[in-house]
């Protein structure tokens, strides 16, 4: 371990002095990506990710006003990108959550790969128009959503 950390620092340090203009030093030596959390934990919660999984609730929602009862499953090509739209936004954000500061202890990101394996299940559901898995994952997600919740002591 020690050794090829040795050999791997002279390898760099050679590569430097031989190479010090050339760009694909960068790659070899590939510094960690600049994640930044933008937004607390709350926030995060309120703004990123509880508006993605609405839209993914909503496949099993109806709305009542003055004309009556509207189901709100979707129907139209429109109602269907919206559904992708959510759904893929609620898989992606599950990366965020694991932007490095952001696990609050070692089972963190067994709780968001959850939350991951589901929505990501929601986005392929939705990309072939399948109301019935989507309507399965949007189901269970509360209980996901949940899960992480009671972990934390949040409810
Ligand atoms: C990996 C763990 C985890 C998962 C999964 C998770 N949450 Fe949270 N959630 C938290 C934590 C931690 C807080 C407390 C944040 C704080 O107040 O600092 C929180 C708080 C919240 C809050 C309260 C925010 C407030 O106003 O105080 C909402 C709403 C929320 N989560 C929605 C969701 C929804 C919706 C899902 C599922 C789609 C979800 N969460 C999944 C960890 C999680």
């Amino acid at each position: 371990m020690s050794k090829l950390r040795t050999f791997t620092s002279l390898t760099a340090a050679l590569a430097l002095a031989s190479f010090s203009a050339s760009p694909s030093l960068s790659d070899s030596a590939a510094p960690m990506p600049p994640f930044k959390a933008h937004v607390d934990m709350k926030t995060f919660m309120e703004h990123v990710l509880t508006p993605a999984a609405q839209i993914v609730w909503s496949v099993n929602g109806s709305v009542i006003d003055a004309k009556g009862e509207h189901d709100l499953s979707p129907r139209t090509d429109d109602d269907w990108e919206r559904i992708t739209s959510g759904a893929a936004t609620l898989a992606e954000a599950t990366n965020a959550l694991m932007i490095p500061g952001r696990a609050r202890d070692t089972e963190w990101n067994f709780y968001v790969k959850k939350l991951a394996d589901a929505a990501d299940k929601a986005y392929q559901a939705a990309e072939a128009h399948d109301l019935k898995s989507v309507a399965e994952v949007s189901d269970r997600l509360d209980g996901i959503c949940a899960s992480c919740h009671r972990h934390y002591g949040l409810e």
